[in-house]
């Protein structure tokens, strides 16, 4: 089946509390406000959040033969996503966090390495994968079998096949760039948070760390920023996007919704500027809630922020 969008990666259960000062004393209890469980992840996120915005989308995942992978699969189904390349692994858990949302907003985590490290795609899988518009490959830092050279054969497939291709990563350190780089030359958008890029350039300031990128095979950078918003860079030039004025309860997932809110726009024919302002206000839904699905209910919701919001400075 061709679809609007294939997200292809790191697929993990959130399970949050907020807010979360301490972990009680001895065996005792605290009570909290709120628990939730969501589906999130650098690709089961964005694919989320895609399929609000009335994307038809394809999840491309690894989960385990367990509890945790039933609840996945039960709530791609319930959001209309296509679920024939996911993958059930035998033995091993569904990887998974646990997140303690504190009340400023950190949200220190515990998790589990799983399923997502067996995720595994070869030739036999491209066509089926990506029989998409757009693939986003999501989640490479934490993905055991699909970093460095799988990934950048996937992706020079989905170039192959027409597929307009988006990238973001996850917990880089200084050995990352090793399986970035040779995924750069077949990336359209290049989208990891700018903290991120920060670690893999080696370099701070954004114009330094995007010039890095283009001599790496990059050909357009956009840099999430957390409420300083976004920076958007071509070899052409640049231009920081500031994030929307929200209520913010958890940042959790924001990054992952603005991957989502801006392939909807490019979706639409929009340009990339203004793609990257559907990219924020999807993000700046997010933030309004918890947990990684929160906030965003459609399209037309999420566009009506570009014209209504208040920028951050
Ligand atoms: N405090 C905030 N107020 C408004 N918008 C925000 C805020 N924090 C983040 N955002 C929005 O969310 C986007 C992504 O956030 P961030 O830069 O934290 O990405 P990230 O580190 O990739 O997140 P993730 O934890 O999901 O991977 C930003 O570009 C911005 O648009
Ligand atoms: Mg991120």
């Amino acid at each position: 089946m061709r679809v609007d969008v294939s997200c292809v990666g790191l697929t993990i259960l959130d399970i949050l509390g907020r807010p979360v000062e301490r972990i009680p004393p001895g065996g005792n209890v605290d009570f909290i406000d709120e628990i939730r469980l969501t589906v999130a992840g650098t690709a089961a996120g964005t694919v989320i959040d895609c399929a609000k915005l009335g994307l038809k989308s394809r999840a491309v995942g690894a989960v385990g033969r367990d509890e945790k992978g039933d609840f996945v699969t039960d709530t791609y189904r319930r959001h209309g996503i296509d679920v024939d390349s996911i993958q059930r692994i035998e033995g091993v858990p569904t990887s998974a966090t646990i997140l303690n949302i504190r009340r400023n907003g950190e949200r220190p985590a515990l998790h589990v390495r799983g399923a997502s490290d067996h995720l595994s795609l070869d030739e036999t899988d491209y066509d089926s994968v990506c029989n998409a518009k757009f693939l986003h490959m999501g989640g490479s830092g934490l993905l055991r079998a699909m970093d460095g050279e799988p990934t950048a054969a996937l992706l020079q497939a989905a170039k192959a096949r027409g597929c307009v291709t988006t990238f973001d990563l996850i917990a880089p350190s200084a050995d990352t760039m090793d399986i970035v780089a040779p995924c750069l030359p077949h990336v359209d958008y290049f989208m990891p948070s700018m903290e991120e890029a920060e670690i893999l350039s080696g370099k701070t300031d954004p114009q330094d760390i995007a010039a890095f990128f283009f001599d790496n095979g990059a050909t357009t950078c956009i840099f999430k920023w957390g409420a300083k918003g976004s920076f958007l860079a071509t070899p052409d030039g640049s231009q920081r996007i500031p994030a929307y004025r929200v209520d913010v309860t958890d940042t959790t997932g924001c990054g992952d919704a603005y991957c989502a809110g801006f392939i909807a726009g490019l979706n639409r024919g929009w340009d990339v500027p203004l793609a990257c302002r559907m990219g924020t206000a999807a993000s700046g839904l997010v933030a309004t809630g918890l947990g990684s699905d929160a906030g965003i209910q459609d399209f037309a919701q999420t566009a009506s922020l570009i014209e209504t919001a208040e920028t951050l400075p």
